[in-house]
């Protein structure tokens, strides 16, 4: 029997984070649109209530209605939404480390960028991390906080010129990984740093029976309605691994700006129509951004380089290039010290299965060229134009 821990250590950890990411998503949405949909109440108002409404759901009503600062009264029991965001942020954490920093040599590093151990790899993936948010919350400190619009355009530049680093030192796939990273890094850190202490000091100054700051209200209300616009760019990038020709385009950094913009867009459409101010005109421009990005995804795959004709290529090339740059690993029994089982299942050496697995290798070799793994082998360009004319040639 075989019993190799990590993979299941992995997948316990991802249904984790992915169920916590939901419920945090989930209830942040809820939120947003709560908040967006109160109205002021009509007829008899309770103190300090800005606004209410009324809900169906599950076989029931409900009647909700908000307090601006604080109610004047402290109820007994009072519900706190933190724990789907740290156990998203937590689990997620643990994801990367367990991928990307345990085995950085072969989703983190790529030498044809840059040369790095896994400790080195590691240090420079979290250093991102940390200045990511300390730049996000620098920025929300400055004077910029009166300007959200101003605020969010010079965070998007700098997380966009992060992305653009990030794929400068690090492989397509590991670099998209960390920008989500940095995003869910700030959104967390603004739960955990912000909007919970800021909750929990309008708390104890009613419970002292003095008035609440209103400034930690509005301060805590702005970095969630930031998390709001940061959540759907952060929901692609959490299933991005499954797309190398997003990850794996040279250009992925300008990819992740428009989708990234693309999200932001449709959220705020939906925002606004929660307000009941329906501006069709941010679902169009999110659809135009995301087929102009689809297209310059297109265009950009090679580089913008045209890709060679390389005539007629016959299986005995493709056999030889897959003996030469993948069975070390995509073998029923692998050479390749870190794995006894053939990764991904997927075994490279018989010809009915490099036959039935060409999409799959078209997508990994010529469009992503995240195989072979860190390029371990040096495959060079004109190798992987060989491979894509032959499965080109298969269709
Ligand atoms: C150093 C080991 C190594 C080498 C060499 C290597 N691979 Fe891989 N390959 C992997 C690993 C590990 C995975 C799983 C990646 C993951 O979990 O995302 C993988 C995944 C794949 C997949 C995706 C399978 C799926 O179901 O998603 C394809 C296709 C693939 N490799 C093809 C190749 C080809 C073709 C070559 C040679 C040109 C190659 N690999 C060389 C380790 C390697």
């Amino acid at each position: 029997m075989e019993f190799d821990i990590i993979p299941w250590l992995n997948m316990a950890i991802r249904w984790l984070h992915v169920i916590a990411g939901i419920a945090w998503i989930g209830s942040s949405f809820y939120f947003i649109w709560l908040d967006n949909s109160l109205r002021p109440e009509k007829g008899e108002k309770d103190k300090g209530v800005g606004g209410a409404l009324w809900a169906v759901h599950g076989g029931g009503f409900y009647h909700k209605k908000k307090y601006l600062v604080a109610p004047d009264q402290m109820p007994d029991d009072l519900h706190w939404f933190k724990w789907e965001a740290y156990t998203t942020w937590l689990s997620g954490f643990a994801l990367l480390v367990l991928m990307y920093y345990f085995a950085a040599d072969l989703y983190l590093i790529d030498r044809s960028k840059l040369d790095m151990t896994n400790i080195q790899a590691s240090g420079l993936g979290i250093a991102f991390l940390v200045a990511g948010w300390l730049i996000y919350d620098g920025l929300c400190r400055s004077p910029l906080r009166n300007n959200n619009a101003l605020l969010g355009t010079i965070w998007f530049v700098v997380l966009v010129s992060f992305a653009y680093g990030l794929n400068e030192v690090f492989s397509g796939r590991g670099a998209v990984m960390h920008m989500g990273t940095i995003v869910g890094t700030a959104m967390a850190a603004n739960v955990f740093m912000i909007i919970i202490p800021n909750q929990r000091k309008t708390v104890a100054a009613m419970l002292a029976g003095e008035k609440p700051d209103p400034a930690l209200g509005i301060q805590a209300k702005q970095r969630s309605l930031h998390n709001n616009y940061m959540t759907l760019p952060v929901v692609l990038i959490m299933f991005s691994n499954h797309y190398p020709l997003l990850f794996g385009n040279p250009y992925n950094w300008v990819l992740l700006a428009g989708f990234g913009l693309c999200g932001m867009a449709i959220r705020h459409f939906f925002n606004r129509r929660h307000k009941d101010d329906e501006q069709y005109l941010y679902l169009v421009a999110g659809a135009i951004i995301f087929i102009a990005t689809m297209v310059f995804a297109a265009a950009s795959q090679n580089g913008f380089r045209k890709v060679e004709d390389m005539g007629a290529v016959d299986f005995a090339t493709v056999k030889t290039l897959m003996e030469t740059h993948c069975t070390m690993c995509h073998a029923a029994s692998p050479t390749y010290d870190e794995f006894d089982a053939p990764p991904a299942g997927l075994s490279l050496t018989d010809e009915a299965d490099i036959k039935s697995s060409a999409a799959l290798i078209y997508d990994q070799v010529v469009v992503a060229k995240s195989m072979p793994l860190g390029n371990e082998t040096q495959m060079t360009q004109a190798e992987r134009e060989l491979i894509g004319a032959w499965v080109r040639a298969q269709k």
